[in-house]
């Protein structure tokens, strides 16, 4: 849950480059080492997918989106290249233009020109993908100010801006939003509500409900590359908290829950196997499953609930012909 309190702590460190400011609320090794133990300990076994994103994690993220099967992306990008003058023109004037999850910084390439923020606030979990996108971005755009903070929604963070005069537009692109529960993603929007203020805007890429083929193609890619995506979570593991998965005895799965409206990724144990980590042992049965995401689609009825619940109202809805995907212009009632 993104917690934007009074008490929220200020930035770790602040560092300011020649071209951007640069503030660190990264979770410490402590509540990561806390939350695997915990998600290990639960039945079904559970590791929150906000952990993919190390240094290798990014990079493979960055190789999904530019695979023939993960459609979401070049979708996504095509209806903002398509609408982005109507998108400033509802943007109106304003102050700072805030991305959830950064990344890479792609996408905010095609708005910038077009809406010419005054700032631009990347936030994202992964610390030096984060400088590195950032710096190159501010090098290309001398123009635009630049606040880079590295956070964890689920802790306590607080904007590391000034920009609490004039209107606010928030950018989360990439169905990021289908990653969490819906009680998560209805907090995550409220909050997003809270951090944008009265009249504030939210620009939100969602990916739809649609044929089951199409999206269990989008998460089993042929060249293995979400396998190793997903693998790349016990190889952090390992590394960062004294663990030993043989990552040879587990498999990637992921398939689509009609029920629940959801991609499910899964690591699942091909052997009977105890784990070690950081001095705790966990036991996997053979065939059992290690939880590691869950990519929630949305019709256009069922997105526009959840917001409206969040204290948005709809503006306005792009989608793209196959209607597989759709960028919502969302405004603070
Ligand atoms: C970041 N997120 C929206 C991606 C998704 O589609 O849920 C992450 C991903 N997982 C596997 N492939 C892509």
């Amino acid at each position: 849950m993104l917690t934007q309190t009074k008490t929220a702590p200020e930035a770790v460190t602040e560092t300011r480059s020649n071209s951007i400011a640069f503030y660190d609320f990264h979770p410490q090794f402590d509540s990561m080492l806390s939350e695997v133990w915990q998600g290990l300990s639960e039945t079904p076994k559970k590791i929150h997918p906000k952990f993919f994103y190390d240094a290798r994690g990014s990079q493979l993220f960055d190789q999904i989106c530019q695979l023939d099967e993960y459609y979401p992306t070049r979708t996504e990008v095509a209806i903002l290249e398509k609408y982005k003058q109507e998108i400033a023109e509802l943007a109106g004037e304003y102050a700072a233009l805030i991305e959830m999850g950064s990344g890479s910084s792609h996408k905010i390439r095609i708005l910038l020109d077009a809406m010419q923020p005054a700032a631009y606030l990347p936030l994202d979990i992964s610390r030096d993908h984060l400088i590195s996108s950032s710096q190159r971005l501010a090098e290309e755009y001398p123009w635009l100010d630049v606040h880079a903070a590295c956070i964890d929604y689920s802790t306590a963070w607080k904007l590391p801006y000034r920009a609490e005069k004039g209107q606010k537009v928030a950018f989360f692109p990439g169905s990021s939003i289908g990653n969490f529960d819906p009680e998560d993603a209805h907090n995550l929007l409220k909050e997003i509500a809270q951090l944008v203020g009265p009249k504030g805007n939210l620009i939100i890429g969602v990916d739809r409900v649609k044929d089951k083929n199409i999206l269990e193609a989008a998460y089993n890619d042929h060249s293995g590359i979400t396998a190793q995506f997903n693998l790349n979570l016990l190889q952090r593991i390992n590394e960062e908290l004294d663990a030993n998965f043989d990552l040879n005895n587990f498999s990637h799965k992921a398939f689509f829950n009609t029920e629940l409206n959801r991609i499910e990724m899964h690591l699942t144990s091909n052997i009977p196997q105890y784990i070690k980590v950081a001095g705790k042992t966990f036991f996997f049965e053979q065939d059992e499953t290690l939880h590691t995401e869950s990519s929630y689609k949305y019709s256009i009825e069922n997105f526009t609930q959840l917001a409206l619940n969040a204290g948005f109202k709809c503006k306005q809805i792009w989608s793209d012909e196959k209607d597989w995907f759709s960028v919502y212009f969302l405004q603070v009632n």
